[in-house]
């Protein structure tokens, strides 16, 4: 009996094995070409869905040859012709032959437009002709940092701590013994997660590296080899980033911050390329590599507004519909370094983009670093450069080091390999999932900065930090319980047209649009997180223009900030601004935009028009639906009032429905208060009777002998317990009150968010209340004056 089985079971078995060769064969064949641009000129071309054009169309109608679809672009493909095939008055652009002559074929169209003809639909159906030229993208590179204040050198460090000289630099973002500000980092090492670092290379030949290379991931679309290897004398850029994502358990230059990751290099920045490249570059190995690290951008000198767009942007949406076996990859984004230029990362397209994570970065003794760029599209913060202390990573050269690592480069591979500890405890989670756990296990601080404002939703916001910084621990944590957001939707309201002339004034122009519950409804948009505006705005002078938006219930964000060099004439054409601050906001009601000039009174510039989109979550959990705000005494629903005298908007003073419940809870503050005080008491009791267990045991070292600093990355060890900082009476801050209060409390809670609310309490009851609900709606416009244009005073100058 058992045999009659055998037959069709071996032609199943080889019917298979046909069907994986075909796969592997298909999958060979989208690896990059290299292209010879010195001899070719290339256009990228973007045909309709489905649309009955072959390649082969296109270049008979074009003249082009065909040199194949673009990375995983099915309806993108490229083409070339040989220069020296082009006369040479048209092989100015203006003049391009192929362009020419789609622009013709195009007209020819319209004016026969009811025609049938095969090759007339064939016209039809293509829908762009991109010609690609080549460009440089900017690494983030370090910026200079002033000399420290402190010495870091470790054998001072240990020293001035009363311990055993460590003898080798230990990386203070991993484990920080002087400021105890460090990520704080789990017992997860990323097994089974894949990083690609997009940058200048990865030197697969270090023995930091080498155990975690994935070279199927990696690819050089700079020399188009398949080792992404560092060639030029200033590729070390990606080599560094890779060693904070993914550096071996080794005794090379310490550890990544997942160490059993694996990691792929993707070369792009060590010469030009195109937009082709690029996009390919964007979903190389997109099935496999899952995050992609990008610590590169436009050039971030305060007057460059640039945005993928064309194949790029394309790129980047096919990666988070469809790259990770549709879970969308995870595209990381370093801020920018900008900041000493006033430079904001809502003109930087890449940044801005709601398909991607930006990182700001924050520096060891938790100042701003001067370098780093604020706006309302930062998410989060994390490590890196500034105060005198630089990142300690891996360097190009078989066990070469480097200690002068910085700037949000430095910053965003910190965050992915973060986000890869995420993705081992939970691969299932989306693009979208990931930035919402980001949101909710962000740890603000600095909380008497007043550029915390608290949004509807009831968090903290900064444009400086985003929600705050990364804390490994917590994002972790809540990731296990964490339950998936369901589709993305969006609600696009129709333009508005302003055409009026922006006064030079405070005041500037304000415009307005009422979101309905019908509008929402009938998208079914069941919680709100990203929104983008979108503007046409005319002016000589681009960077005197300022643009607020204004959601229902008062939380502003500074969509578009002064930037003192941007001279460009040709005002904000088409520009999307992004905003990751009214994340569970509710949408319903007006939101207004504010567009402001109070420099140069020379230049000025007139407000065309702009477009409100929402984007969020279709299904909605629990905690997050929107329902209309119901309407309660205390509420005052008057739109905003416009005080012409002074001509200063003034914002409405509406206690939101959280301000609402934290007065109601002010009389638990008493008790909150008091509790804080005995915890506070009985954690330092515990403290020190543990400082004093963990001394008199005499343990070798102190807390970062090399053996602590191991286990901490062993993957066996969380750091409670016995590895746990020993803290210096100077160092028990609100913070280590809190791990000791929140520690008790987490461990059999099962909810979605397990850190956020215990975080949230701890700022409810911060006795400097300095982000005070009440006060905050009130002190807004002065905030809004003083906020974005001038910066805190312990920012880290040169
Ligand atoms: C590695 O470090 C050594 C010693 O500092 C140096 O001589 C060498 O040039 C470095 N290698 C590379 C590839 O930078
Ligand atoms: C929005 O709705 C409110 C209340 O119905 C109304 O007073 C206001 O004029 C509306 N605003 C716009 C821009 O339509
Ligand atoms: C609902 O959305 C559709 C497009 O999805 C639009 O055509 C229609 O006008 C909208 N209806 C209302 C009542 O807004
Ligand atoms: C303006 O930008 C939006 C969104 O990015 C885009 O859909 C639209 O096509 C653009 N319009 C023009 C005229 O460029
Ligand atoms: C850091 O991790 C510990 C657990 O190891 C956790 O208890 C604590 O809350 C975390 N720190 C912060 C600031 O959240």
């Amino acid at each position: 009996m058992a045999f009659i089985w055998i037959k069709p079971l071996l032609l199943c078995l080889l019917l298979l094995l046909v069907f994986f060769d075909l796969s592997q064969a298909t999958s060979l064949s989208t690896i990059p070409r290299k292209r010879n641009y010195e001899e070719n000129y290339y256009y990228v071309i973007e045909v309709i869905d489905d649309s009955f054009v072959t390649p082969h169309d296109v270049e008979k109608l074009l003249d082009v040859q065909h040199e194949g679809q673009v990375g995983a672009l099915e309806n993108w493909h490229v083409f070339s012709i040989r220069k020296n095939l082009v006369a040479r008055s048209d092989s100015e652009d203006s003049h391009d032959r192929v362009l020419a002559r789609y622009e013709q074929l195009k007209s020819l169209r319209r004016s026969d437009s009811s025609n049938q003809k095969r090759s007339m639909l064939q016209i039809d159906a293509i829908r762009s002709v991109e010609k690609q030229y080549l460009r440089k993208r900017h690494k983030r590179a370090p910026p200079p940092i002033p000399t420290p204040k402190i010495d870091y050198n470790p054998s001072t460090v240990a020293a001035s701590l009363g311990i055993a000289d460590p003898g080798f630099q230990y990386q203070w973002h991993l484990i920080n013994p002087v400021e105890h500000n460090d990520i704080n980092v789990t017992g997860i090492t990323g097994k089974g997660v894949y990083a690609a670092i997009v940058d200048d290379g990865l030197d697969a030949n270090s023995d930091d590296l080498a155990a975690n290379f994935f070279a199927e991931g990696s690819y050089d679309f700079n020399d188009h080899v398949k080792v992404p290897l560092p060639r030029l004398s200033d590729d070390t850029h990606g080599t560094r980033c890779a060693g904070e994502i993914a550096a071996a358990k080794n005794d090379v230059c310490g550890v990544g911050v997942a160490p059993d990751a694996k990691i792929a290099g993707i070369r792009i920045l060590s010469g030009q390329i195109s937009d082709v490249d690029e996009a390919e570059a964007l979903n190389y190995a997109f099935q496999k590599n899952q995050i992609y690290s990008c610590s590169w951008g436009p050039p971030d000198d305060g007057q460059s507004t640039e945005a993928p767009k064309g194949v790029i942007l394309q790129a980047m949406i096919k990666g988070i519909k469809e790259g990770r076996g549709g879970k969308g990859s995870i595209f990381v984004f370093a801020s920018g370094n900008g900041g000493a230029v006033d430079d904001n990362c809502n003109f930087d397209g890449y940044t801005n983009s709601i398909y991607t994570i930006t990182v700001g970065a924050v520096d060891r003794t938790h100042s701003h670093p001067y370098y780093a760029e604020k706006c309302s599209a930062l998410l989060i913060s994390t490590y890196s450069s500034g105060s005198g202390s630089y990142i300690f990573t891996t360097d190009v050269g078989k066990r070469n080091c480097t200690s002068m690592h910085g700037g949000t480069s430095a910053a965003a591979p910190i965050a992915t390999g973060v986000f890869s500890l995420v993705l081992q405890i939970r691969p299932d989670l989306t693009w979208r999932d990931l930035q919402y756990l980001t949101m909710i296990s962000a740890v603000p601080f600095n909380l008497n900065e007043k550029e915390w404002i608290r949004n509807y939703a009831g968090r903290l916001y900064s444009h400086k930090w985003g929600y705050g910084k990364l804390d490994a621990y917590r994002i972790v944590q809540n990731a296990k319980t964490f339950k998936n957001l369901g589709t993305q939707v969006y609600l696009e309201m129709p333009v508005i047209d302003v055409d009026e002339i922006i006064p030079f004034s405070d005041h500037g122009i304000i415009s307005r649009i009422n979101v309905t519950q019908k509008d929402i409804d009938n998208v079914s948009l069941a919680h709100l997180e990203h929104v983008t505006v979108t503007i046409n705005i005319e002016h000589t002078r681009r960077g005197d223009i300022e643009v607020d938006l204004i959601s229902p219930y008062g939380t502003v964000s500074h969509l578009g900030a002064t930037r003192r060099y941007d001279e460009f004439k040709g005002g904000l054409n088409n520009w999307t601004f992004m905003s990751v601050i009214h994340w569970d906001e509710s949408p319903i009601g007006e939101w207004v935009i504010q567009v402001r000039d109070r420099q140069n009174p020379e230049n000025s510039g007139t407000f065309k028009n702009w477009m409100l989109k929402l984007w969020g979550g279709k299904i909605a959990d629990a905690s997050s639906i929107i329902a209309a705000p119901s309407p309660s005494p205390s509420i005052n629903e008057s739109p905003i009032p416009i005080d012409e005298s002074t001509q200063t908007s003034v914002l409405p003073t509406v206690p939101t429905q959280s301000s609402i419940a934290f007065e109601s809870k002010s009389n638990t503050w008493i008790f909150a208060v008091f509790g804080m005080g005995m915890a506070f008491i009985f954690a330092g009791i515990a403290y020190f009777a543990k400082k004093r267990c963990w001394d008199n045991r005499g343990r070798k070292g102190g807390f970062f002998s090399r053996d602590t600093y191991e286990s901490l990355q062993s993957g066996e060890v969380t750091n409670g317990g016995d590895v746990s900082l020993p803290l210096n009476k100077q160092f028990i801050t609100s913070r280590e009150l809190f791990d000791a209060f929140g520690d008790s409390s987490d461990d059999d809670e099962s909810t979605q968010v397990v850190f956020e609310n215990a975080y949230m309490d701890e700022y409810m009851n911060d006795d400097e209340k300095k982000v005070d609900n009440g006060s905050y709606t009130e002190g807004m416009i002065e905030h809004r004056d003083g906020g974005s244009t001038s910066g805190s005073n312990n920012e880290d100058h040169q």
